[in-house]
């Protein structure tokens, strides 16, 4: 017996043939592990010592899913639905012994199994949905199965797995083993099988329960607002139809349909790109492969305000102390006081227990010194917006911090190396830009300053991870990535409105996009006076007139829209006069605007913009913009970021559009030169990296 192929082996102990799947690091299932596991299949068929086989892996996780790196390349080695046959028709019953997470062609391995047994802290599910896709190799028509119509839809819809227990309840799962026991377990398990001679159990024989055309109908319109957009989850539903209405065979053929559909589709790819592309950004170059980094058991928050409340979430939530800091008494008690309000209200949903509340919350020091920033070995800065202030804080911190500390700041768009200079320590000091609501938005920048040491960096980004963020390194410019490259959307909508489109008519398309929300919706959601003065105020934008007469958003009830008491909004006829008025005092002529210009002026910008801060050096790669994007701004990932965007709608047409619009609109279109270059090439901006 011994090695198939690098990949699998077949041992046998007593009447069991075990097979072990050993390919790092998820197991996904290459050419090289389906060849191996058919060959090992055949093997202990044909050896008449075995009498039932095992099917488990080696490493940290059972089979993770089909090879999502081969997709779209030429076929190589067996076919997943061949091996799928010979589990399935293997005369001797086969047993999965499922460890870590049994994913996507994973769990359709297993269910071609007879029968399954895991661990406790196991995880299945089909998360193809996530990459655009459906579970392509019977997933959809044997899960329903087992677990009924209505789960299944649930599963392959969200992608999100089901622990072992949940499983072992709906039937997913014969029997648990104990942690750590998997292997001895499951050979007892099957040499229970061969002693009791139970049958060789098939999915594909059970019936479907639940699937009523009602359930269908119900699903769909519960759930319209959340797939709004996507293609996956519908081609999803169709499937779980046909598995409920079809002969298998027929169900079957279905799912290959709509998958084939589903590949070949631009979401698709979009998102297999984006989940290389997040994993990509984890990845700072020139930095050497295991760079020691800094422990971080302390942090320190100066500012209770909007950000500084959410940031510390993110590290009570992960078991790390916090020490917050404010000047003011009644902002400290504020911001506690929302800290425990928001854990509250996740303890109301559920999703926390009231020990973890008090847990989280015993974690939490509030001060009024910054003395009491000492011991922290991380202090992230979350005050007013202003240099003065920030250089001030800086340079205290500098006096009190512990030398190592990082002294981080979550400055919007100010310059990070001025805010380093304030200190003797410009090495030990980075940006660590947080998104609005911080506990919630997964973005994270990370701002490389001029002088920031490459462990601050690397800790930096271990820190992310720890507290569940994705982060995307940002060189120093204003606004870095992701607020730079928003600027230039906003004043294109800004400009919009004046010459001929209404900020619903925006909101509109933006919305039809794919974002969340429009620019507008987004102001008053913000509120209009964030950075306005009344003192300043000249009525020299629209925005400052709105504030003027007291519209400052969506919080007192009337912005761009006005709002009810159940905050639903309606256009303003108050605000349509405002503009028109406007644009006549600036004599501008308005005219009809084409949804159509509306994209090309809101978006070609952001690539383009996107290009110019990729030609800087300000973002590593293209793709970790789009992660920026995806992350931060809502940019729908079915259409992969702006990068990938530019790349779909072809980026000489992106160029000749850019063109076109300088000549109307001046140089707030002049093309980047990397734009430029790569549309001559041919090259792409979701590909390009820095050298
Ligand atoms: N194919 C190829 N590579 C994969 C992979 C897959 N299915 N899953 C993970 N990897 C790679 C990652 O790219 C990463 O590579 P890197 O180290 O070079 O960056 C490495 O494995 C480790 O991945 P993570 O960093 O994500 O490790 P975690 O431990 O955090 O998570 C995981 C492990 C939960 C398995 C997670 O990787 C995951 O969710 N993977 C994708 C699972 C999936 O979507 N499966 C379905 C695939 S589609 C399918 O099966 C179609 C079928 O129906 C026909
Ligand atoms: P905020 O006004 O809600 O809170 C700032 C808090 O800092 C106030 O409570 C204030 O009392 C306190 N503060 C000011 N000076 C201080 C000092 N010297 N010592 C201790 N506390 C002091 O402001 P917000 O919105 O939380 O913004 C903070 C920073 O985060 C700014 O730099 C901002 O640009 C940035 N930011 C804001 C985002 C947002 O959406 N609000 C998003 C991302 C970054």
């Amino acid at each position: 017996m011994g090695n198939i192929n690098a990949a699998a082996d077949l041992s046998v102990e007593g009447n069991i043939g075990i097979i072990t799947l050993d390919s790092p690091p998820v197991n996904a299932l290459g050419a090289d592990v389906r060849d191996g596991l058919a060959g090992a299949v055949d093997k202990a068929v044909a050896d008449p010592a075995v009498e039932a086989i095992v099917l488990i892996c080696a490493g940290r996780t059972f089979i993770a899913g089909a090879d999502i790196s081969e997709f779209g390349k030429p076929p190589r080695g067996i076919g997943l639905h061949e091996v799928q046959a010979k589990i399935e028709n293997a005369p001797k019953p086969v047993v999965a012994a499922i460890h870590g997470t049994a994913l996507g062609g994973g769990l359709e391995v297993a269910l071609t199994a007879h029968y399954r047994v895991a661990v406790p802290s196991a995880k299945l599910g089909l998360p193809e949905v996530k990459l655009g896709l459906l579970p392509g190799a019977g997933g959809t028509q044997r899960l329903p199965r087992i677990v009924g119509a209505a789960k299944a839809l649930d599963m392959v819809t969200s992608g999100t797995p089901i622990g072992a227990k949940a499983a072992l309840e709906t039937g997913l799962v014969d029997e648990l083993a104990p942690e750590g026991e998997l292997r001895s377990a499951a050979v007892a398990f099957a040499q229970k099988i061969v002693a009791e001679k139970r049958p060789l159990k098939k999915v594909r024989d059970l019936e479907v329960k639940g699937g009523s055309p009602e359930l269908f109908a119900e699903f769909r319109k519960a759930n319209a607002r959340k797939f709004r957009g996507f293609e996956a989850p519908e081609a999803n539903i169709k499937c779980i139809e046909a598995a409920s209405g079809l002969p298998f065979d027929e169900g079957m053929k279905r799912e290959r349909e709509l998958f084939m559909g589903l590949m070949t589709g631009v979401q698709s790819a979009a998102q297999r790109y984006v989940f290389f592309a997040e994993r990509q950004a984890a990845k700072i170059p020139n930095l050497p492969e295991g760079t020691a980094t800094r422990p971080i058991n302390k942090v320190g928050v100066i500012g209770a305000g909007t950000m500084g409340g959410g940031i510390s979430m993110n590290f009570l939530s992960a078991g790390i102390p916090v020490t917050i800091v404010e000047m003011k008494q009644d902002a400290l008690d504020r911001g506690t006081g929302i800290i425990r309000k928001n854990y509250e209200n996740t303890a109301a949903k559920g999703k926390l227990t009231a020990e973890g509340v008090e847990r989280n919350m015993g974690l939490l020091t509030a001060s009024m010194s910054l003395d009491d920033l000492a011991d922290c070995d991380l202090v992230i800065e979350a005050v007013f917006e202003q240099m003065d202030i920030k250089k001030e804080v800086f340079g205290k911190l500098d006096r009190i911090a512990k030398p190592g500390a990082i002294l981080a700041s979550n400055t919007s768009y100010l310059n990070v190396d001025e805010i380093a200079a304030a200190t003797s320590r410009p090495q030990d000091v980075v940006g660590l830009h947080f998104f609005s609501p911080a506990n919630v938005m997964r973005l994270l920048e990370v701002v490389r300053g001029a002088r920031t040491a490459p462990d601050v960096l690397a800790t930096a980004m271990e820190v992310a991870k720890k507290i569940g963020k994705v982060a995307v390194v940002a060189g120093v410019c204003f606004g870095f990535i992701g607020n730079r490259m928003l600027s230039s959307r906003q004043r294109e909508a800004n400009k919009l409105i004046l010459e001929g489109a209404m900020p619903w008519d925006v909101d509109r398309v933006l919305y039809d996009f794919g974002f969340p929300m429009g620019p507008f919706q987004m102001a008053d959601l913000a509120g209009l006076d964030i950075g306005w003065s009344k003192e300043k105020s000249r009525g020299e934008t629209l925005r400052d007139r709105l504030c003027e007469i007291d519209r400052r958003g969506q919080k007192n009830g009337a912005g761009f829209y006005d709002y009810d008491e159940k905050r639903n909004r309606t256009p303003s006829p108050l605000v349509e006069k405002m503009i028109l008025d406007f644009a006549a005092e600036k004599g501008i002529a308005r005219r009809a605007i084409s949804d159509e210009e509306i994209v090309e002026r809101c978006i070609y910008p952001m690539i383009n913009e996107g290009a110019k801060v990729l030609d800087e050096g300000m973002a590593y790669r293209g793709s970790d913009i789009d992660i920026v994007w995806i992350n931060g701004y809502g940019w729908p990932v079915y259409r992969g970021g702006p990068m990938f965007y530019g790349d779909t709608v072809g980026l000489q047409t992106v160029l000749d559009r850019l063109n076109h619009y300088r000549a109307t609109q001046g140089d707030d279109f002049a093309p980047s030169p990397l734009l430029e270059k790569l549309a001559a090439e041919g090259g792409k901006l979701s590909q390009y990296a820095a050298k």
